[in-house]
């Protein structure tokens, strides 16, 4: 997969399989207030994509041991995701079958999850244990009472699940995005650094932003600065650009080498910079050279969301004696400059609530804010914006 039609170092080609069907760049504007700031919106949003799309919620290395879990919010309700005493990993909606208190928080390793209200306990493969007191109960039958599995599935150790089970699974999904990525081989990476950021903004901003390098030199002056990137040929489900460094772009302090070395099996394209992608609806990947990170975004309301941040290196770096060392500039970087970004953000979110907002001309830059749009648009319809994009 490469950039096919370029412009001072930028893709203008429409992502393959992709049907556009708004302004073409240079004549398009911002999507409308409404999109950013109405309850009909995002419920449109939550019904037509969220619950219909596949969703990140973590890594299998996060749960790597028998009996262990990681509950996750999501869009659809909090999520437990365990790896039962046989190996086995489960995704279950996260709440007791007893009266529907949420069953764990954080993350652990437990013979058995027991609720903190009633004290039903459940096996980590979602099977009802004990129910204590409900003995008196005329048919109560603890193998009717497991837990609520979700769908679930796997690419390379990155774990989602999606809550409508007639969607297309995971793979058919992700197309060709794998392959673009497949020298950075993350599957023999390992989870070690995570934090949740509030965000007084739509879930769409996050994203966007995420995407584009025309803020980086303003936003972020005192961090990463100023980049430069393009656009490769996504597929209908995802995009990617590629900031251009031979550095990577995952520590701020360019004066020494960084503290890591490339990941050796690194094809040509990945040594020349950082991919940074948004898979649809609401995960970016960022393939840096020697890591991998991740900005995973919950919508909770129009004007409020959650940013989950996490990072992964290559198994071989995270047993170095002194890893946590060397690793802290990169953890420095990943939680400083997504805070930068939501500060900015929630200016905007400010911005558009404006009665008196007029949605602006996009830049040649904002290319995949443009494409992001136009996916959102065609699957929730444009009837309900206040106004025409
Ligand atoms: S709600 Fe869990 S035991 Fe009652
Ligand atoms: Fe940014």
């Amino acid at each position: 997969m490469t950039c096919a039609a370029k412009t001072d170092g930028r893709c203008t080609q429409t992502p393959q399989a992709f049907v556009w069907s708004g302004k073409p760049l240079g004549q398009a504007r911002s999507a409308p207030a409404s999109f950013y700031t109405s309850q009909e919106v995002f419920q449109a949003e939550v019904n037509q994509i969220h619950l219909k799309h596949w969703i990140f919620i973590g890594r299998t290395d996060q749960v790597a041991e028998p009996n262990s879990y990681l509950a996750v919010d999501t869009v659809g309700g909090p999520v437990l995701l365990t790896r039962d005493q046989n190996g086995e990993l489960h995704a279950f909606a996260n709440y007791c079958r007893h009266r529907g208190a949420q069953l764990v928080e954080g993350c652990g390793r437990r013979q058995r999850l027991v609720c903190p209200y009633h004290a039903w306990g459940f096996g980590l493969d979602g099977r009802l244990l004990r129910a204590p007191g409900m003995e008196d109960v005329p048919g109560f039958d603890l193998d009717k009472e497991s837990l609520i599995p979700i769908r679930m599935a796997e690419w390379a150790g990155n774990v989602f699940v999606n809550y409508d089970d007639s969607a297309p699974d995971l793979m058919t999904h992700l197309g060709g995005f794998p392959a673009l990525f497949a020298s950075h081989k993350v599957e023999d990476m390992r989870w070690v650094f995570g934090v949740e950021i509030p965000a007084a903004c739509n879930w769409k901003m996050l994203l966007e932003n995420a995407m584009e390098t025309y803020h980086t030199g303003i936003v972020h002056a005192r961090t990463v600065g100023a980049q430069t990137s393009m656009t490769f040929d996504g597929e209908e489900n995802w995009a990617a650009i590629q900031v251009q460094s031979t550095m990577t772009t995952a520590v701020l302090d360019k004066s020494a080498p960084a503290p890591f070395p490339q990941i050796a099996s690194l094809d040509e394209q990945a040594k020349k910079g950082t991919y940074f992608t948004l898979l649809h609806p609401t995960t970016q990947f960022v393939f840096a050279q020697d890591c991998m990170w991740w900005l995973a975004v919950r919508p909770v309301a129009p004007d409020r969301s959650v940013l989950s941040v996490g990072g992964c290196f290559p198994k071989d770096y995270v047993a170095l004696p002194n890893f946590q060392e060397l690793a802290q500039p990169y953890f420095t970087r990943w939680e400083s400059v997504a805070k930068e970004d939501v500060g900015i953000l929630e200016r905007q979110q400010k911005g558009v609530s404006s009665v008196l907002f007029k949605p602006g001309l996009l830049s040649s830059r904002d290319d995949v804010v443009h494409t992001m749009g136009e996916w959102i648009r065609q699957r929730i319809g444009t009837a309900i914006y206040n106004d025409p994009f």
